[in-house]
């Protein structure tokens, strides 16, 4: 009973999260190592963006309606923002008697005066009559002083009247360094809605704005990998934080990034990482979702086609009819897929360019020998693509459950402008690392397309366990170990309280040799190795050792 207590009182990771653990993380990094390779070869460059932006990001770039935004996202009001400029404005309005702005002053306050007297006031706008603030404004007080060589300096924090107060300390008052002063009204802007990214599309497009790297009139080619944020039920190759490893190729029109070579380049690059990694039968699904233009066509024929028959749809499709009746197609409801069969196809409503822009990817593709399989009805989850999109998708019984989606992405020609930036058309895709991982694991052991699978798939043994005999040989041990790393070797080191049997067995499970380190051993200047793959024992001079060691 006390131990069931206990067990329900330890916290555990938060649904639908979880911890990576050694040796799994070898194989995270190795994937990550392999990408960033293979990014490197097409030159792209890395890109970190935050994990919590503006909720206005994902609501105008995503889109409201879409799934991923309207039912997905982590979304919290930050703390109260004071209005700063307010504040001041408020304040100066009364004080300003006496007061000289002095602007060419480098201080750590927000604002310094000559006072009418002749002494210098620096000013802080603080959220409450903290002591914090107070500190924080005597300290750039005293700064100043000793910097100029004044005594005649004085601190004035100005704050909200209503704002909730700890207090300045008493004695920061009382040796006049810092004065208080309470403005009447309300200082308080609204509370920023903040959401932990669902996907890094947005966030690198907000980037790419923000930084006007298009004004380089360059490509921009960006790769990221970090974790993203999504309410999902959590299931087999789902989760709520989980990892992607994305590219985005964006820029002017003049710098090429409408050409279907780009779009073809992406996927023959998809193709080749996938190739190297040694994913096994994974397939191309492509499809082309036309100009927002061909969307509005396509999705009023949608509506009424969905119409008549709406009523016999799963009650998620009948809402979907409704507000975004593209998202029908990509619903894998059994019951509706007869419908959904017979909806009206995306190819028959692409315009001219559209329709060309398309044929010109597929033919690329074709010259690269890349294969693929047109899908219809693959139109993608968020809003802002256009034209191209597509997935990689492995079989059934590739270890991802239900899911089989291990990548997506495409163009997104208007993204930029949604958010208020300039023409930058561009395409991308992210790889659900955690799925990626999956596969390969399902897929350990076994051979892959080009052959076995790399060695690195495996867990890896350390060079070396060193077992010190006796405490006395404690240190030795250590200083042999230190020797040893700076070689580049791997090496773990046990303990001379440990019996021989119990070295033995660690050092077996971790290591491909045992170095024993005994009083002789150390007397002599030798140590005695055993290799566990030939069950050989010798005992060597200093200087062999590493040779040895090497050996694989
Ligand atoms: P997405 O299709 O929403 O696209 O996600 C891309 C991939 O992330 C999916 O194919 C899947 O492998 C993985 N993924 C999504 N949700 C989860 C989850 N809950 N658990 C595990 N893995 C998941 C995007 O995110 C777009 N930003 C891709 C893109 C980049 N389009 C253009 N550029």
């Amino acid at each position: 009973m006390a131990t069931q207590q206990k067990s329900s009182n330890s916290l555990k990771a938060v649904r639908g999260t979880r911890d990576l653990l050694p040796p799994e993380t070898a194989l995270w990094n190795r994937v990550e190592a392999t990408a960033r390779e293979v990014f490197a070869r097409y030159g792209f460059g890395e890109i970190r963006t935050p994990i919590f932006e503006d909720t206005q990001l994902f609501a105008r770039g995503v889109g409201d309606v879409t799934d991923l935004v309207s039912k997905e996202m982590y979304t919290w009001a930050d703390r109260d923002r004071i209005d700063r400029a307010a504040l001041r404005d408020a304040w100066w309005k009364e004080a300003k008697q006496g007061l000289e702005p002095l602007h060419e002053e480098k201080s750590d306050a927000d604002m310094v005066f000559r006072h009418s007297n002749g002494g210098i006031t620096l000013v802080n706008f603080a959220e409450r009559a903290s002591g914090e603030a107070g500190r924080a404004l005597w300290h750039s007080v005293k700064a100043y002083k000793q910097q100029r060589g004044l005594s005649d300096v004085v601190g004035t924090l100005v704050y909200p009247e209503e704002s909730v107060s700890e207090g300045i300390p008493r004695e920061l008052l009382v040796d006049g360094s810092v004065d208080s002063w309470a403005v009447r009204g309300n200082f308080f802007a609204s509370r920023q809605s903040l959401t932990l990214r669902p996907e890094n599309t947005a966030g690198v497009v907000r980037a790419y704005i923000e930084h006007k790297l298009g004004d380089s009139g360059q490509l921009q080619k960006l790769y990221y990998i970090g974790p993203q944020f999504r309410r999902e039920r959590p299931q087999r190759g789902r989760y709520r934080q989980f990892w992607q490893i994305g590219c985005e190729v964006l820029g002017p029109v003049s710098s090429g990034s409408e050409s279907p070579v780009r779009d073809a380049e992406v996927l023959e690059m998809l193709a080749s990482l996938l190739d190297q990694l040694g994913i096994r039968d994974w397939q191309l699904q492509l499809n082309s979702v036309g100009s927002a233009e061909d969307r509005k066509r396509y999705n009023a024929a949608l509506r009424a086609a969905l119409e008549p028959v709406k009523a016999q749809l799963s009650e998620d499709n009948q809402r979907r009819a409704e507000t975004n009746p593209l998202r029908v197609l990509d619903s894998k409801e059994p019951a509706d897929q007869e419908i959904i069969d017979a909806l009206p196809k995306i190819a028959d409503f692409l315009d001219a360019d559209s329709a060309a822009h398309f044929a010109a990817v597929r033919a690329a593709l074709d010259a690269c020998g890349v294969a693929y399989s047109v899908n219809p009805r693959l139109v993608r989850g968020l809003d802002y693509y256009t034209r191209t999109t597509f997935e990689f998708t492995v079989p059934d019984g590739s270890g991802l459950g239900t899911q089989n989606a291990l990548l997506g992405g495409g163009r997104y020609d208007g993204l930029s402008e949604m958010l208020g930036g300039p023409k930058a058309p561009g395409i991308g895709f992210a790889i659900g690392e955690d799925r990626l991982i999956l596969v390969l694991q399902e897929q350990d052991g076994r051979e892959g397309v080009n052959g076995p699978h790399p060695e690195w798939m495996f867990a890896q043994k350390l060079d070396a366990y060193i077992a010190p005999m006796g405490v006395e040989r404690n240190a030795a041990a250590l200083a042999l170990a230190r020797e040893l790393r700076r070689a580049g070797l791997s090496v773990e080191v046990g303990d001379g309280t440990f019996r021989l049997k119990k070295s033995f067995e660690a050092a077996d499970q971790v290591a491909r040799h045992i170095v024993i380190l005994g009083e002789d051993e150390v007397r002599d200047g030798t140590a005695t190795v055993k290799t566990f793959a030939t069950g050989a024992q010798v005992k060597v001079a200093r200087a062999k050792l590493i040779e040895l060691l090497r050996q694989k």
